[in-house]
């Protein structure tokens, strides 16, 4: 069944999308805007309420208020965030795996300790989502503003993957307002006491992460908008040959021929004699990537952990495990290098 998670779009609100784009885009040129950018994103920690695999939606796209097709849209302040992955240098940084999830309009994470999806949560609200990066290396994301929980100011939690990297690095972001919770008392935790933004030691790393909302222009509705870079200090190693390297690609679902369910097809640029493997692991703790056997056909037997090209050229393989969270890694080495079986 083909999801809108596959296709990874906004199905609605297409134009105000690409005007946010265009908005998003004509701040890249202001001036200053490099220097800022290459103040590197400070790593925190990724908190508890990273969805499991047992309760993340299906919907995984980088629209959050709408969750699949539902009509009923995420309670809450419509929120848009774009910016880019910039490596130290302000390169864009293409392939990069974008992850947002935050607290719903009330406070409540999509996890619940139980592993399934946490009851309190918004039903119509996704709770996560994900942006694979193209060559501008930029992001963009529909969302709402997240509600406050006891003992945290208000923020976002973002998750960065490099290419060629299988660990995955871990920020957080804020409001540049005071927290007013939606009783309307000041809230008991602000950034100055949060003990996650308060103990970020560089002045200009917190500055980073502050992030000023703006009214979308050309909208009555209260929807808002901020821009923000996420700068790693870490180079992506570029999925070039000669050398070996990796890939993080989508699946995309294909119709089965024999009777079963879906399959899932991968397409990577590939060389001949170099070797290709596939990971992905439904938990992803950390991108703890397990090796997955595929096929090489469509219809063929899924037997093998890993391929060696004998040509060229796009090359398919064939899954019948789908990455939970959307994308799989593939690895390829070096012709004669590839002497394990993971
Ligand atoms: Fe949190």
């Amino acid at each position: 069944m083909k999801s809108k998670s596959d296709t990874f779009h906004i199905p609605v609100d297409r134009r105000r999308f690409f005007k946010s784009m265009f908005v998003a885009s004509a701040g890249f040129t202001l001036p200053g805007y490099l220097a800022e950018a290459l103040t590197l994103s400070p790593t925190v920690t990724q908190g508890p309420y990273y969805p499991l695999a047992s309760n993340i939606p299906l919907d995984k796209d980088n629209d959050l208020v709408q969750l699949n097709d539902q009509l009923t849209l995420a309670s809450g302040v419509i929120t848009y965030v774009s910016g880019r992955v910039l490596d130290a240098s302000g390169n864009p940084v293409r392939g990069a795996l974008v992850e947002l999830w935050h607290a719903d309009h009330q406070g409540d994470y999509l996890y619940s300790a139980s592993a399934t999806r946490n009851p309190a949560c918004d039903s119509a609200f996704a709770g996560f989502g994900q942006f694979l990066t193209g060559n501008r290396g930029a992001f963009l994301f529909r969302t709402i503003k997240a509600g406050l929980y006891v003992g945290r100011t208000r923020h976002f939690h973002w998750g960065v993957t490099l290419p060629g990297r299988t660990t995955r690095a871990t920020t957080q972001t804020f409001w540049n307002e005071t927290a007013i919770d939606t009783s309307g008392r000041t809230w008991s935790t602000q950034n100055s006491n949060d003990n996650v933004f308060s103990t970020i030691p560089d002045a200009a790393q917190r500055a980073s992460v502050l992030l000023d909302y703006v009214a979308v222009p050309g909208t009555t509705t209260g929807e808002v908008q901020a821009t923000w870079d996420y700068v790693s200090g870490f180079s992506p190693s570029e999925p070039t040959y000669p050398n070996g390297g990796s890939l993080i690609v989508s699946g995309s679902p294909v119709p089965s021929t024999t009777g079963a369910s879906d399959r899932f097809r991968i397409r990577v640029p590939a060389y001949s004699g170099y070797t290709y493997e596939v990971y992905a692991n439904p938990t992803l703790a950390d991108l703890a990537w397990a090796s997955i056997p595929f096929s090489v056909s469509a219809s063929g037997s899924v037997d093998r952990h890993k391929h060696t090209a004998t040509a060229d050229g796009s090359l398919d393989l064939y899954l019948d495990q789908k990455a939970v969270k959307g994308f799989y890694y593939v690895s390829f080495r070096v012709p004669g290098a590839n002497t394990g079986t993971p």
